[in-house]
């Protein structure tokens, strides 16, 4: 059942390039410029006339909606937001007929996030739901939606129902800014061409397993990392160091990287393993010198950079390689390494990488 992998956590990264293909198999036909889903097609005139975008989730699901704050605002200039369903819940939020919100779970079964879409739709919202279980409670409630097609996901840290999740939100965005006009014709193809070399991509990411293992060994008993990034890879800092905490039980923070200077720098001493996403797209200077601030300090360096990078190779500890994207793609390829190394950390010290303690992988208490 685990596909001779030692964990279904193991067995659903390397999923990954085909949960991908799947979610946007008959979706996207990247040669024809064209997106359909039925969920988005049959509202299309909610969305492109939507005041806003309200994003609820908890855990990973919430970091993939911060990963579509970035992707929607970019493409379709509606403004988003994003909040954790149970704060959402619980403190009178505003909602009102002309927002769309759209609720994100792997499981289909979080209470939180259930608890945030009735209220929701009693105060008249457009809900729809981005699911990965079929039939699931979440995908019922919703006025409708679009199912990541990652198949089952068994390990509790969660891994390709985020790259999933991704894929599918970026599949929705490019389909309103087709329709709203806010991205050019052929920005919009060459969108497509890109997203249909994800997989590929993946799994040329994948390859990078072994030198991971390496790094992980090094740092495995480190107790505390940081993990920075900035713009779209912001969130997928996020996403590495609660992989990290779930499934290792090393302390972890993630930052955007320019918050660093404004507090957590002072962590930084030669036993911080700080874990850098610079790609070279996107602010790459700025994060040049974050990552210098870091060195100075004596912090180690972990850095995740496009092929071919020159600058950074020279001042970081260890650089792993992610082949060239479209900076607003670049998340489905920075979170590979990031789910591995803390897989191989989490092995490493013995830990109980598909059922860590204290987790189950539906949360359905609020
Ligand atoms: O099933 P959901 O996506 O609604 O679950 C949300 C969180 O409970 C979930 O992502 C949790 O944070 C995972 N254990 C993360 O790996």
């Amino acid at each position: 059942e685990k596909g001779g992998y030692d964990h279904f956590m193991l067995k659903e990264i390397y999923e990954q390039p085909r949960a991908i293909l799947d979610t946007f198999r008959g979706r996207m036909l990247a040669n024809e410029g064209i997106i359909r889903m039925a969920g988005v097609d049959d509202n299309i005139e909610k969305f492109v006339n939507a005041n806003r975008i309200l994003i609820v989730a908890c855990g990973t699901s919430w970091h993939a909606g911060l990963v579509a704050e970035y992707v929607f605002e970019n493409l379709t200039r509606i403004p988003v937001e994003v909040e954790y369903a149970s704060e959402f819940r619980y403190r009178n939020p505003i909602i009102t007929e002309n927002d769309v919100v759209i609720a994100i779970s792997q499981s289909g079964e979080t209470a939180d996030t259930m608890a945030a879409i009735k209220l929701a739709k009693s105060k008249g919202a457009f809900v729809f739901g981005v699911c990965n279980v079929v039939g699931s409670s979440i995908s019922r409630e919703t006025d409708a939606g679009a199912y990541t097609h990652a198949g089952p996901e068994i390990g509790v840290a969660s891994t390709k129902a985020f790259t999933t999740q991704i894929t599918v939100l970026t599949l929705i965005a490019l389909k309103l800014a087709q329709k709203k006009g806010t991205i050019s014709k052929s920005e919009f193809h060459q969108y497509l061409s890109e997203m249909d070399a994800i997989p590929a991509k993946v799994e040329k990411t994948l390859e990078s397993a072994n030198h991971v293992k390496t790094i992980a060994d090094i740092y495995k008993d480190a107790t505390n990392f940081l993990y920075l990034g900035r713009g779209y890879n912001f969130p997928v800092a996020l996403e590495g160091a609660l992989k990290l905490k779930e499934i290792s039980y090393i302390h972890a923070e993630g930052y955007p990287a320019a918050e660093m200077k404004h507090g957590p720098i002072a962590l930084i001493d030669e036993q911080m393993p700080v874990v850098v996403i610079a790609t070279r797209k996107g602010h790459y200077e700025k994060v040049v010198s974050n990552i210098q601030e870091i060195k100075s300090r004596k912090g180690k360096i972990i850095a995740v950079v496009m092929q071919g990078d020159k600058s950074i190779k020279k001042i970081a500890d260890y650089v792993i390689e992610i082949p060239e994207t479209l900076e607003l793609l670049t998340p489905l390829l920075t979170t590979i390494p990031l789910q591995l190394l803390s897989y191989y950390i989490a092995v490493m010290r013995d830990c109980n990488v598909d059922q860590p303690r204290n987790l189950a992988k539906s949360v359905t208490v609020e």
